[in-house]
């Protein structure tokens, strides 16, 4: 069977962040009603900022801050970045899962980080949801593109009907919906988590507001062990005890 170089996966990465961070910027340039170098100016000054802080700052000049609800653009890709899908991937090396559940798959790239570290290490399936179909389409090129088909079984449509029909434990999972939707799918995944699971749900940071609910359940909720990692765009590390 085929599988892809290191090479290959790594130039494929590259064209994905960098194509997710150009439409990122373009729809940023579009929200700003200043000059370029302004907009310049701008984005120097958020670069800068500790991540803790961007959301924050993107809100204050009227831009919008990723995630946090369906309005953002369905078509854009709002990928992981590459430091984000290294984490990710040292992760699962790290903790092994047999299972991975990913919530929010877009065009793939958190799918193929993960499943380039089950491939790595010889078994595991990762779990892809995404409700766009052209998407999905991507995603399902990119996984093949790479070999990495046997890792990744993706489920297209609504991530809450994909989660009601699952059943099995889950070891990781990760949630990268809009925001607004954290809590509702945390619910629904608890019956699918061990002691000693792991969720990680990104955009703590950038999609503040949205995520409170869920930042509020989990902290108070005797049956996890959370923290916010001040990393990228704000990871909240969960396990089940
Ligand atoms: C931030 S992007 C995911 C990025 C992806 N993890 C990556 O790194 O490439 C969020 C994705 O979640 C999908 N999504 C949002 N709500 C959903 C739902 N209810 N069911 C399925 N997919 C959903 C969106 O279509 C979007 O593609």
């Amino acid at each position: 069977m085929f599988t892809h170089s290191t090479d290959q996966l790594h130039a494929l990465l590259s064209e994905l962040h960098e194509q997710s961070e150009t439409q990122l910027l373009a729809r940023a340039r579009k929200q700003f009603p200043g000059s370029d170098a302004e907009f310049l100016s701008l984005a120097r000054r958020y670069n800068d900022l500790a991540p803790r802080l961007r959301g924050k700052f993107l809100r204050e000049h009227g831009l919008s801050s990723e995630d946090s609800d369906a309005s953002q653009g369905t078509e854009l890709s709002l990928s992981v970045s590459a430091q984000m899908g290294n984490f990710l991937r040292n992760m699962v090396l790290t903790h092994r899962p047999q299972r991975i559940l990913e919530l929010g798959s877009s065009y793939g790239v958190s799918t193929l980080y993960f499943a380039d570290a089950l491939n790595r290490l010889g078994n595991g399936t990762v779990v892809a949801t995404e409700l766009d179909p052209v998407k999905c389409t991507r995603i399902n090129e990119h996984v093949s593109a790479m070999g990495l088909a046997n890792q990744v079984e993706l489920k297209a449509g609504d991530v809450f009907k994909t989660i009601a029909a699952l059943d099995g434990v889950f070891d990781f999972v990760f949630i990268d919906i809009w925001a607004s939707g954290y809590l509702d799918a945390f619910k629904n995944i608890e019956r699918l988590l061990r002691p000693g699971s792991i969720v990680l749900a990104d955009n703590m940071f950038t999609a503040e507001d949205a995520v409170k609910p869920f930042k509020h359940y989990v902290d108070n909720n005797p049956a996890f062990s959370s923290t916010t990692l001040d990393f990228e765009s704000g990871v909240e590390f969960t396990v089940v005890l």
